[in-house]
């Protein structure tokens, strides 16, 4: 039997960072025919969610809400027309929920997890069956947790569009969640992973995770040059994962082959639009400029018999905080301490 109230977070609107996050008490949701109530057992979160607060994030939100994408757990009910999940199934939550096929749509876009509908940072959650997969049977919930948005994200990036191929080059930036699942997804599929960080500390744990080159991009501001040089002829980069927006992507086009996919992914650093650069540099460098959000419940189950198949496992930073030590974990991780996905232990 559940409980009949629970702990829950609300970010109560977009206009007080993280003192709008409000730690309350709830009732345990009911479910529908076609929905099924989780034990949440994990979360984790995204920069995203940080931002949500502070009324950066550009995708629709409606406030109050419950927030983070990102969750783990185990069905303890499932509603009458409920098919695809039985009680004691363990399942990860899909960003998206509306997202279960093909392209990314309009409406698919007002389905998203802790912003346009309550996310995963409560004990007792209800989603529709469409918005859950099956966990990877090969992870603990800390660690399946992670996979709803940033490792998704990556997986799209790598196969969404032109599908990796073993013996390419692929460079990622920094070492977040997004970009650590893209060298562990890279090195499982037999290509070259080029890294960039800016820090030395962190250089040797990409070392450790078989990165096959590290650039500080601090150290080196020509680092797209650098990464060229590293690939086979000097021909260049294959697929980059692109998060660091305006700040970096003149230096990926440095590092771009011809006919290679640009992925973008995020702005971690900045949008001045007077860095960026033009539509045109796409013809220059014959290659193709790709704005990834998330991924459908289609690729999701395709990243997940990947990651059993490969026995691949989310780097989880080290510190794991509890739910309620929710905000702690928000400053933490807008600190930039965290290696990799940050997690939250719920149940
Ligand atoms: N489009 C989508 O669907 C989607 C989905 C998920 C995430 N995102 C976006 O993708 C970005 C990354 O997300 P995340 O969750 O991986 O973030 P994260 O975990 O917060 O990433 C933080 C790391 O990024 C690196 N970084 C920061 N500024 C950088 C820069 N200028 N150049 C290169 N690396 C830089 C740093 O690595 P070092 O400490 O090693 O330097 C930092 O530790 C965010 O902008 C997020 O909003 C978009």
């Amino acid at each position: 039997m559940s409980p009949s109230t629970m702990k829950q977070w609300v970010v109560e609107n977009k206009d007080n960072g993280f003192d709008g996050l409000a730690y309350k008490d709830a009732p345990v949701p009911t479910v529908g025919e076609s929905e099924v109530l989780v034990k949440l057992q994990a979360a984790s979160l995204n920069y995203r969610d940080l931002i949500i607060p502070m009324g950066k994030y550009p995708f629709p939100c409606a406030f109050p809400v419950i927030p983070a994408s990102d969750g783990a757990g185990e069905v303890v009910e499932v509603g009458s027309k409920v098919t695809e999940f039985k009680k004691g199934d363990q399942v990860a939550t899909l960003f998206n929920q509306g997202h279960q096929y093909g392209a990314v749509d309009i409406p698919a876009t007002h389905t998203g997890l802790g912003g346009a509908l309550d996310g995963t940072l409560r004990e007792y959650g209800v989603f529709g069956e469409k918005g859950l997969v099956k966990a990877a049977k090969n992870l603990s919930p800390v660690e399946n947790s992670t996979l709803t948005c940033a490792a998704l994200t990556s997986w799209n990036a790598l196969y969404g569009l032109k599908q990796l191929k073993p013996g390419q080059v692929v460079l990622v930036q920094g070492t977040g969640g997004v970009s650590i699942f893209g060298l562990q997804f890279a090195k499982a599929a037999g290509a070259t992973v080029i890294a960039t960080t800016s820090s030395d500390q962190k250089a040797a744990k990409l070392k450790q995770l078989g990165a096959d080159h590290i650039i500080n991009y601090k150290t080196d501001p020509n680092w797209g040059e650098t990464a060229r040089k590293l690939t086979p002829e000097g021909a260049g980069v294959d697929h980059i994962i692109e998060v660091g927006g305006a700040g970096t992507l003149k230096q990926s086009f440095k590092a771009i082959k011809f006919e290679g996919v640009i992925s973008v992914i995020g702005f971690l650093g900045g949008l001045n639009p007077n860095e960026q650069p033009s539509i045109l540099d796409t013809l220059s460098n014959i290659c193709t400029v790709r704005g990834v959000y998330v991924g459908s419940k289609e690729l999701m189950r395709d990243m997940v018999r990947a990651i059993e198949a490969n026995n691949i496992h989310p780097v989880v930073d080290d510190k794991v905080f509890t739910l309620a030590e929710t905000r702690d974990a928000y400053e933490y991780m807008w600190a930039q301490k965290h290696f990799g996905k940050l997690a939250i232990k719920i149940n």
